[in-house]
């Protein structure tokens, strides 16, 4: 397993995607836990199940198919990863990263990132979509971070800021596309943790006591990754369940992907509108 890749590794694949796809991406699309339908919209799709590349952290969850689908969206050529590696599974944070890594080397200057999340706002029902705002790297601070390593000055910055994570003009138009298209569009920050499992009761007051309105087990190592490289990020969950705040409720990872039914076409509409207002 490795534990940070070199820059001709992320460029191996980097050259094994390019060869297989026509238009080099300007978009890059992650899709979380039960979300993976939309790249079912992605036309003149090319599909590059993730064991053919090279370094490609492939994904083991049920709900997550595990290939990249490039191809165009609203006239915006894509490059979608449907499913990825989460760092339960196994896997470095570094190649958690990667996915990103290789986005950079294509020459992607914006990605739109999505997962399941449970909501921790009391107000947030399941099936509700939120633009993130901002994070809690909960993950980071215990130590775990994609940038730990030798720093590749070619890609980004030692110390990279973190300030405006989810970037503002982005924002502005999610929310603007949401509203023209009759879509609710919560928004709050999310917690990224670890997981595999799912939070106790304690963990959920902690959570909401800091200032986190859902919580998840993926996005955040990627937005740093995506950041560092200087590309825009773009950032959306999709709320499966309400996080057990009162303690009686069990949270399965069946709702997370039955949710991801009443969340995919809402999140179609927003991505869409998004690709279809921004030329850069
Ligand atoms: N907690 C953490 N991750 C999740 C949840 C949750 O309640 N739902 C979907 N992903």
């Amino acid at each position: 397993m490795s534990d940070y890749f070199s820059l001709s590794q992320f460029d191996e694949t980097a050259h094994a995607v390019k060869a297989r796809i026509g238009q080099p991406p300007a978009f890059g699309l992650i899709l979380g836990s039960g979300l993976g339908g939309l790249a079912d919209a992605v036309e003149r799709a090319v599909h590059i199940p993730y064991p053919e590349l090279p370094h490609w952290p492939t994904s083991t969850v049920q709900g997550h198919s595990g290939q990249l689908v490039a191809g165009q969206l609203e006239g915006q050529p894509v490059l979608v990863m449907q499913g990825r590696a989460h760092y339960y599974e196994g896997y470095s944070m570094a190649q958690v990263g990667l996915p990103l890594r290789v986005m950079q080397r294509l020459g992607v200057h914006t990605v739109i990132i999505t997962n399941a999340a449970g909501g921790v706002n009391p107000e947030f029902s399941p099936g509700d979509v939120m633009l993130i705002t901002d994070h809690l790297n909960l993950i980071g601070m215990s130590g775990l971070s994609p940038l730990r390593g030798p720093n590749i000055d070619e890609l980004g910055p030692r110390f990279p800021d973190m300030m405006h994570a989810y970037n503002p003009e982005l924002r502005a138009a999610a929310v603007r596309v949401a509203q023209q298209a009759g879509v609710r569009l919560q928004q709050g920050v999310y917690a990224g943790l670890a997981g595999p499992n799912f939070e106790t009761p304690a963990d959920l007051r902690f959570l909401r006591v800091v200032g986190a309105d859902a919580v998840g087990m993926s996005t955040v190592p990627e937005v740093i990754v995506a950041r560092q490289g200087g590309m825009r990020v773009l950032g959306f969950s999709g709320i499966s369940n309400k996080a057990n705040l009162d303690g009686n409720t069990p949270t399965t990872h069946a709702e997370v992907l039955q949710a991801g039914a009443l969340i995919v076409p809402k999140l179609e509409k927003i991505v869409r509108g998004v690709l279809a207002e921004v030329k850069r």
